[in-house]
């Protein structure tokens, strides 16, 4: 059976769906990636100055800008065929790395964050959620006057526990996992799809170029997330 073919039946045939996502999802909305050779934001920029708490520390002004040029452009860009076609999956659970909206605003119900979000900054000593788009480079805590931060997760730092807890729970339990667009090196995130396979699940990879995930993929189809994924989801 052709691997489109064979992807679509196992998709269709699965119970308990969870569709695994990272920043190439979002490409083909305009998001830049991360690893990708020439246009990804760390063949750019220098993730060890803009993507850690001691970066912040070391200069809050650098990094909240950074951060809020990025909430502007996802501010910006819309759902692609590929977000669609998954937001189709009405009882899938969706984990994603992204911290952009595109799921949800594609019509996803069952989001888990698990690297934060753009839309959700927060005092970085009292952890108050803080107002988007408050003035200030970074603004004060409204409760406490100390900085706010980005709502992301910071290399270095914690996965929110609950997030990482439905994430494995819901890996832990699918009869198929799709991934999508991840380099798959980016750990405990990483570790998603893989335990998906240790329990016996059948892991689908949708990405045009190889990562280290594909040893674990039943099926994995070398094109785009909107290219490929309304092929397979019906
Ligand atoms: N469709 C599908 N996949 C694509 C597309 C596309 N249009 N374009 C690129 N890709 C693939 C690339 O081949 C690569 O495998 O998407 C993947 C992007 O990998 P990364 O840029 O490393 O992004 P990601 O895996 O999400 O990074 C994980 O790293 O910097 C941290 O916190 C950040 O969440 C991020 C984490």
């Amino acid at each position: 059976m052709e691997s489109l073919e064979r992807a679509a039946a196992l998709i269709a045939g699965a119970e308990r769906l969870v569709v695994f996502t990272g920043a190439g999802m979002s490409a083909e909305s305009g998001v830049p990636t991360f690893r990708d050779a020439l246009t990804g934001l760390w063949a750019r920029y220098d993730a060890q100055a803009l993507a850690t708490p001691e970066a912040f520390a070391a200069d809050p002004a650098l990094v909240w800008g950074w951060y809020e040029w990025r909430r502007e452009l996802a501010r910006r860009v819309r759902p692609n065929a590929g977000h669609e076609a998954i937001a189709r999956l009405e009882h899938a659970t969706v984990i994603t790395q992204n911290v952009d909206d595109l799921h949800e605003q594609a019509g996803s119900k069952n989001v888990v964050h698990l690297h934060g979000s753009l839309f959700a900054p927060r005092c970085s000593a009292c952890a108050a959620p803080a107002e988007q788009g408050a003035q200030g480079d970074p603004p004060a805590c409204e409760s406490c006057g100390n900085p706010v931060r980005p709502g992301v997760v910071w290399f270095g730092e914690a996965l929110p526990v609950d997030a990482l807890e439905k994430a494995v729970e819901a890996a832990a339990n699918a009869d198929v996992l799709i991934t999508v667009g991840t380099s798959g090196v980016v750990y405990p995130a990483a570790e998603i799809p893989q335990v998906t396979a240790r329990m016996g699940g059948t892991v689908i990879q949708v990405d045009p170029e190889p990562t280290p995930l594909d040893p674990i993929c039943t099926v994995t189809l070398r094109g785009t997330a909107a290219g490929v994924l309304p092929q397979i989801i019906r």
